[in-house]
């Protein structure tokens, strides 16, 4: 889809937020025959960057459409998502809420930190469910009179889930112009919104690529039925309508579970850092990284594939205390 086609697409609104394209750049790492390119997202311009940027342009863009003055939304302590919202909402003059699962931290290192010097508020709901303390917090700011906006975790509805819709194509335009074409393109997978955005952008493409998901949230068959669900709702949301190309989830990589580093992840890292000079983060991107890794090293293919992985950011998670005493074993 060129971009006069993506101009006729009844987009909604968004704010800008992006200074796209982010760099598509290749990896001097030797996994196999395969060649390896980066989309840099960790580059994205606030907040110290990130895949939830595109998300926020349209999801803040129908929160200043609702005239609201208060952003809630949800996440792990960790999350990167609840930092960039912070720090976004602050940067429109709205305050913000961040509600996170269990008791409060007694420790203030990587995004909670950037979550606090953006101002935002931090309410840790203990055994509630996640999900319906945003309700409660909701309606109780609304009966105090704000005008609260509920961003869903991770920016995961269709609307963010956009950002990624768009992205897609970006990708296409931009290793058109240095003269290649992705085969395979790789991403972690969380909340699922990145994902679904560009499993709906492929469907669009008269040769779809092989999309690979790397899973780290948690071993279950909704993943793959919530990534179809999503994007079927953003094709929907464009009045477009599409057979659903098949895309791949892998849930090899998690290890004991979500943001729980695995030996893999953690070499990654390091090696990814000492070669190519680039971050991942343990929560996120290094698993993920990992997948790509053991695709590349298992496969005795023929002719060589040009694979992307998709660096979503995470960066600041790396100097919470738990991930870089981890780290630390393997440097
Ligand atoms: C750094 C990073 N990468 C990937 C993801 C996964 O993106 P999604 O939630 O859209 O599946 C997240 C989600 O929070 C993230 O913070």
């Amino acid at each position: 889809m060129n971009k006069l086609q993506l101009a006729k697409l009844p987009l909604p609104a968004r704010i800008s937020l992006m200074n796209s394209p982010t760099p598509l750049q290749k990896s001097r790492l030797a996994w196999g025959k395969d060649s390896l390119h980066w989309k840099r997202d960790d580059l994205t311009p606030f907040g110290l960057g990130g895949n939830k940027l595109r998300k926020l342009e349209f999801l803040l863009a129908d929160a200043l459409n609702h005239k609201a003055d208060l952003i809630i939304t949800s996440g792990a302590p960790q999350s990167n998502h609840a930092r960039l919202t912070a720090v976004i909402s602050a940067m429109l003059n709205l305050s913000s809420i961040i509600v996170i699962p269990g008791e409060m931290p007694s420790e203030w290192g990587g995004n909670l930190l950037l979550d606090r010097l953006a101002g935002a508020e931090i309410i840790a709901c203990g055994e509630e469910p996640l999900a319906e303390a945003v309700e409660r917090i909701s309606s109780e700011r609304s009966f105090q009179g704000r005008h609260p906006y509920i961003i869903p975790l991770g920016g995961s509805n269709a609307l963010g889930s956009m950002g990624y819709f768009l992205a897609f194509f970006e990708l296409m335009e931009q290793a058109k112009e240095q003269g290649w074409t992705p085969k395979t393109l790789v991403c972690s997978v969380g909340s699922a919104g990145t994902l679904a955005g560009l499993v709906a952008a492929n469907t669009l493409l008269p040769q779809p690529l092989r999309l690979i998901g790397v899973n780290v949230i948690s071993i279950s068959d909704q993943l793959y039925s919530r990534v179809q669900q999503l994007a079927s709702e953003i094709l929907d949301l464009l009045q477009t309508s599409c057979p659903l190309p098949t895309f791949e989830i892998t849930s090899d990589f998690i290890g004991a579970g979500y943001g729980l580093p695995t030996p893999p992840s953690s070499e990654v890292i390091i090696e990814c850092f000492r070669t190519d000079g680039i971050l991942f983060d343990p929560v996120y991107t290094a698993k993920g990284v990992a997948a790509v890794k053991n695709l590349m090293q298992q496969k005795s293919r023929e002719l060589p594939e040009e694979i992307v992985f998709w660096h979503t950011g995470g960066g600041p998670a790396i100097f919470d205390q738990h991930y870089y005493t981890d780290l630390l074993n393997y440097t």
